[in-house]
């Protein structure tokens, strides 16, 4: 790949040139439809500021004619438009009031360079921004190319329909002019009805609402307005806008039309040109996606519902009797005492027998992680929780001054402002005292949207105490609304228009420093995972595990994700594979599904279908709605054969997880991946939704309807060979039918990888002991070939994963094969790490060893190694290599 950097000068350049080109000219006044949502145009007046090292340039924009008494608001008077090269792979262009300082994402939020910060020296041309001055629009466009990516010019030519730029206090709206050719995905979080590409005349409603993920296209938990943009020829780059506001965006007629409520526009471009290279780019700076625990890339079990510490105990016992893996339990609100957090119910979980149980599960290599929710029950005298936070004052408040009420599991709630500095620490507490009682390894923060079962703003409990799990409102809410919330553009939040406080804070509810939820709804959830990481890695001093309902960009670098609650269809196990990518494209990577569904109870046949899909996603766990009877895996004879060859299968490959995670954490690589990631050059490869890639080489094509014999999958050209049976696929780029009874998952390694694999366990602290398998794939009928993989090991659990000597050993394979021969090679860094552990590789497979072989040589001498060679595949065993040495491997 190009070598890809923006630099200063060729930018600058450029934009003077544009400058004094286009200046006072523009594009027509015609071609354009001016709506009713249109203010008044932008005029630049002039460039007041040009910085150091010709790294950008600051201009102001005067608004002509003013849009006066729009139903939408008047236009600001005077913005100021900022670009910066903030590093060579990053542009950043920035309009904002000219006059006062506007909400943007707290710096606690998302820490990154001010718009004061020193620039990096910049070096090769990649992206430059022209502009137009009236009416004013920009445009950025790839220097080597001269492909416009981004241009919120209308066209004078009508090809695109769009409003030039509109910035009023509550009503922002931006466009940009696509090309036919480009493909777009991303724009989060919502269920997808679609598949997997953006689809032009749906719009995208980016505001966190506690509602069913089993309802497709409409605004979900998360909130991540970023954008892939993938060109013909595969050239990808990114797009973020970096604003919690909410935000509707149209995708129709190629154009893309942001609508939003408030905030700054601060776009961020990332020139990529592979996509792996975009999410390095966008990763470094939204937040590199946190590292994961080894052992939370093995099989979770939860449901709502399990009443006591006795059927917890018995479902970790029945696992093992199944011989289906199991690395984590989980229990959801149940465990709590009248759904206080960190409180526990002494008849149903007595603290000694529970915490016996999970010391049970520590000394078989097992986990254990529990919920809590952010709602504070406030109607009890004796939750000392509730207390200490009242003494922190660190509750959303009403305009009154008193913490807001809202309602949730526990009744009457207050909600921590985890924006509040003196949150955290509060937080950390609380978990430490509960810690202390319970060795739990992990926590689940859930209905963080924030969720309410009320809508008010000023709220009162006349002290009924509620029946158990009543979701309706019980509270007593005297209403008065503001332009917050019901502003003048209606986001169709709900899929109804809903007001924005529906179900969730008020917006008028303040944070510690006057921020409204206005503002800070999008990051309720976002803030709360950044204090609960925070806590967790102090109170465990090991590498924290937590799963976030609610996200924003950057949450990837503190939580892991489900798509929450589904559904038991097949509909929604084909939504889980498209979100689960598009959670990984918004840099949120540790990310999986409900198995088998959180409504209803499905079919054997279906759960079987889900477990040969959800034990390849990273995070891989079954979860169920309280209302449900039992359907843990081991309870349905088709669905117990699956789990254990699906899951059997990801217990071998968790090195090779393992490494995508470090992958994950360095570059902000996806772990699961789109097609069009590994094989950008073949367009077929854009409109594959519902298969998916296990870093680059390996390939799942699920079935995702009932009765199902076969699958049609789509192979891009080369050699792919099935992981169970090693058979081989050759493909010229092609949609195949594949067998795919209801037992059989069609997962395939195409050529080029060599995987590092274990032997499978129970768990994954058993697996990670066992002896290492090195599966090579060549391609076939190719004299000349060679394959690559690599390995990152550390003990799992550290809290930083980084390669340090001692502590972490990375090892690179590589084959290289003619006709007759070949040869596996390794190079090591820092191999004492696993010199210590003492792994060792046992076996090689080399798929695709066109020849027979009758001599193999370990370290350049004869060896005494078992071969077998059947049909196309070489078998090489008892090497008994250390992995912490290098060696190389020849067959001839
Ligand atoms: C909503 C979550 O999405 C679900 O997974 C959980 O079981 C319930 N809350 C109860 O805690």
């Amino acid at each position: 790949m190009m070598q890809v950097q923006i630099t200063t000068m060729a930018v600058l350049a450029i934009v003077t040139l544009l400058l004094v080109a286009l200046s006072g000219g523009g594009v027509g006044a015609s071609g354009f439809r001016r709506t009713a949502t249109a203010g008044g145009r932008y005029k630049l007046q002039s460039v007041v500021k040009e910085y150091a090292n010709k790294q950008g340039f600051e201009a102001k924009l005067a608004v002509s004619p003013s849009s006066g008494n729009d139903p939408l608001g008047r236009d600001i008077g005077s913005l100021s438009f900022i670009a910066r090269i903030e590093k060579s792979t990053r542009l950043r262009l920035y309009i904002s009031d000219a006059a006062k300082q506007r909400w943007e994402v707290p710096q606690s939020i998302i820490p990154r360079p001010t718009l004061s910060s020193d620039l990096e020296p910049a070096t090769e041309p990649v992206l430059a921004v022209t502009y137009t001055t009236q009416p004013f629009g920009f445009a950025v466009t790839r220097i080597a190319t001269g492909e416009v990516l981004f241009n919120s010019t209308p066209p004078a030519d009508g090809s695109a329909k769009f409003n030039p730029l509109v910035f009023k206090d509550q009503y922002i709206e931006i466009s940009t002019q696509l090309p036919s050719t480009a493909t777009l995905f991303g724009l989060g979080e919502s269920t997808r009805s679609d598949g997997l590409k953006l689809k032009q005349g749906r719009t995208y409603t980016l505001w966190t609402t506690d509602i069913a993920a089993l309802f497709p296209d409409i605004d979900l938990y998360g909130d991540w307005p970023f954008y892939i943009d993938v060109r013909e020829g595969g050239t990808a780059h990114g797009v973020l806008l970096l604003n919690s506001n909410g935000m509707e965006i149209t995708y129709s007629e190629n154009s893309l039309t942001y609508r939003i409520i408030g905030g700054v526009l601060d776009f961020y471009f990332f020139p990529g040109p592979s996509s792996l290279d975009v999410m390095d780019q966008y990763t470094q700076l939204v937040g590199r996606p946190a590292a994961q625990p080894y052992w939370s890339l093995g099989f979770h079990q939860c449901r709502w519902g399990y009443r006591n510490v006795t059927v917890v105990k018995n479902v970790v016992e029945n696992f093992r009797k199944a011989n289906i893996p199991l690395d984590t339990m989980w229990n959801d609100i149940d465990y709590s005492d009248r759904f206080l957090d960190f409180t526990h119910d002494e008849e149903r979980f007595p603290m000694k027998e529970w915490r016996g149980f999970v010391d049970g599960l520590h000394a078989n290599g097992q986990h254990y992680v529990i919920l809590i929710d952010p709602g504070i029950g406030s109607a009890y005298d004796d939750y000392q929780t509730y207390k200490r936070g009242l003494e922190q004052d660190i509750y959303l408040k009403t305009d009154d001054g008193k913490p807001y009420l809202g309602q949730v599991w526990p009744g009457p709630v207050v909600y921590p402002d985890f924006l509040n500095p003196n949150a955290t620490p509060w937080w950390t507490n609380e978990v430490q005292l509960f810690h202390d009682q319970l060795p739990f390894d992990g926590l689940w923060i859930d209905m963080n949207e924030v969720s309410n079962f009320c809508t008010g703003t000023h709220c009162t409990w006349n002290g009924t105490i509620f029946p158990d799990g009543i979701t309706s409102c019980y509270l007593q809410c005297t209403d008065s609304y503001t332009n917050l919330d019901e502003p003048p553009f209606k986001l169709n939040h709900f899929g109804t228009h809903e007001k924005l406080g529906h179900l969730t804070a008020a917006m008028t509810v303040t944070h510690w420093d006057g921020t409204t939820e206005y503002d800070a709804h999008n990051l309720y959830g976002m803030s709360e995972a950044v204090a609960t990481k925070k806590a967790l890695t102090e109170v465990r001093q090991k590498r924290p595990f937590l799963l976030s309902r609610s996200t924003f960009v950057g949450a990837g670098a503190h939580t892991a994700h489900w798509t929450g609650d589904n559904k038991a269809t097949y509909d929604d196990l084909a939504y889980s594979i498209v979100t689960v990518m598009n959670s990984g494209m918004a840099g949120i990577p540790m990310v999986g599904a409900d198995i088998c569904g959180f409504y209803d109870m499905g079919t054997d046949e279906l759960c079987s279908r889900w477990i040969q899909t959800g034990a390849f996603h990273p995070f891989s766990r079954a979860h169920t709605i309280r209302d449900n009877g039992n359907k843990e895996l081991y309870l349905f004879p088709k669905t117990t054969v699956s789990a254990r060859k699906a899951l059997g299968l990801k217990y071998q490959l968790l090195p090779y997880y393992y490494t995508l995670n470090y992958y994950a954490h360095k570059k902000g690589y996806p772990m699961i991946r789109p097609l069009f990631f590994a094989f950008p050059s073949d367009p077929e490869t854009f409109d594959v939704s519902y298969q998916f890639l296990i870093g680059d080489h390996i390939l799942v094509s699920p079935v995702i309807t009932a009765n199902a014999t076969t699958v049609n999958a789509y192979f891009p050209k080369g050699t792919w060979y099935n992981m169970f049976d090693h058979s081989q696929i050759i493909s010229k780029g092609e949609n195949l039918t594949l067998q795919a009874p209801w037992d059989v998952i069609n997962v395939h390694v195409n050529e080029g990888a060599i995987i590092p694999m274990q032997e499978g366990a129970l768990t994954s602290t058993a697996a990670r002991k066992t002896p290492f398998t090195l599966l090579v794939a060549l391609p076939r009928n190719s004299p000349l070939s060679s394959a690559s993989g690599e390995v990152f090991l550390d003990n799992g659990e550290d809290i930083d994963m980084v390669l340090k000597a001692n502590q972490s050993t990375y090892v690179r394979f590589k084959t290289a094969v003619d006709n007759k021969s070949g040869t596996l090679s390794s190079h090591v860094e820092h191999g004492e790490y696993a010199l210590q552990e003492r792994w060792i590789v046992d076996k090689v497979i080399v798929l695709g060893a066109e020849s027979a072989v009758s001599v193999v040589d370990v370290n350049g001498k004869p060896s005494q190694v078992k071969v077998m060679h059947k049909e196309h595949n070489l078998e090489v065993s008892g090497l008994g290599l250390a992995i912490g040495k290098e060696f190389e491997i020849s067959w001839t």
